[in-house]
């Protein structure tokens, strides 16, 4: 900066500005193929403008000294200019907002909490299965007891009676589809599959009416052997680093796979985008 010969206006602009706009440019293209939301990109245009803002006002010509009141007024004026700046910016810009935050963490943790239901009729199984647990205890006593020369016949016969109605699919006496529904969640496909609404933003099919496509059979070999069949038009996706994990049939128990096809028989919306199964040539189910 010579002092003789103070920059004009435009001398002082002109190269930030042209810095500043390949910025803005640079920014807004950049966080857009990153995949912020519009609102972010805004934001990080508007540091590139506030940028430029502060290097013009560093390189600025130093202002004639105010003096007595006017210095007064200057402070004034300064202030609420500053104020009204962070205002709006404040009021214009995403900011945190910690219900978001909670609501998140609350439907992540979500899996691991029962219901107060759910907590009862554990207890109940618990208590069920402590009597019964006692019961044998008892008959085993009986049969030592008896001694050795009992016959083998006689033990079947007079060891308890399965209960009828105690379908091991049903651990915690749940709906079977409110349990389908869980395993959902505990197993993570929302991830990659949504359920609800019409069209998918998920990576994977959303499964709305996968109930009208599919069978029962259909359904559990897909879930524990992906690669069985696939999705009409998601051919890429079925072996890209996008495809259906095979993890299932190692993490998942029998007992989950059936509640949670007993909860996808029951999408049942056509008015759903769900693709059509592609079975490949000869296929049945193993
Ligand atoms: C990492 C992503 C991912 C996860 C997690 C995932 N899937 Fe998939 N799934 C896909 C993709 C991609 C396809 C489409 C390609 C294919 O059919 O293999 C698919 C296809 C399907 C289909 C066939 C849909 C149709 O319309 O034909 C069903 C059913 C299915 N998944 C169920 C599930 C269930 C149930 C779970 C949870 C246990 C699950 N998926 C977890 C990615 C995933």
């Amino acid at each position: 900066m010579s002092a003789h010969a103070p920059k004009s206006w435009m001398q002082i602009i002109r190269w930030k500005l042209v810095a500043a706009v390949v910025a803005a440019v640079a920014l807004w293209f950049v966080s857009g193929s990153l995949g912020f939301p519009r609102i972010f990109q805004w934001m990080y245009v508007s540091y590139a403008v506030l940028g430029l803002i502060i290097f013009v006002a560093l390189d600025a010509p130093s202002p004639t000294p105010l003096m007595g009141w006017k210095a007064g007024l200057g402070i004034i004026v300064f202030y609420l200019i500053c104020s009204a700046i962070l205002v709006t910016a404040g009021t214009l810009l995403p900011q945190f907002d910690s219900k978001i935050e909670v609501a998140g963490i609350a439907r992540k943790t979500v899996k691991y909490r029962l219901s107060d239901e759910q907590t009862a009729s554990l207890m109940q199984r618990t208590k069920e299965l402590s009597a019964k647990a006692d019961e044998l205890a008892a008959k085993l006593n009986q049969l030592q007891a008896a001694g050795a020369h009992l016959e083998v016949g006689s033990v079947e016969a007079s060891a308890p009676a399965k209960p009828a109605s105690a379908p091991a699919a049903n651990l915690s006496g749940m709906d079977p589809v409110e349990r389908g529904k869980l395993v959902f969640q505990d197993h993570e496909c929302y991830n990659c599959h949504q359920i609800g609404g019409k069209k998918s933003k998920k990576r994977g099919p959303i499964l709305e009416n996968i109930g009208n496509l599919a069978t029962e059979a259909q359904l559990k070999d897909k879930v524990f052997h992906p690669k069985a069949w696939h999705a009409k038009g998601f051919e890429k996706q079925a072996e890209g680093k996008d495809k259906m994990p095979e993890k299932f049939a190692e993490v998942m128990s029998e007992e989950e796979l059936h509640a949670l096809v007993t909860f996808l028989l029951t999408l049942k919306n056509t008015a759903a985008d769900t693709p059509q199964p592609v079975f490949p040539p000869g296929y049945s189910v193993k």
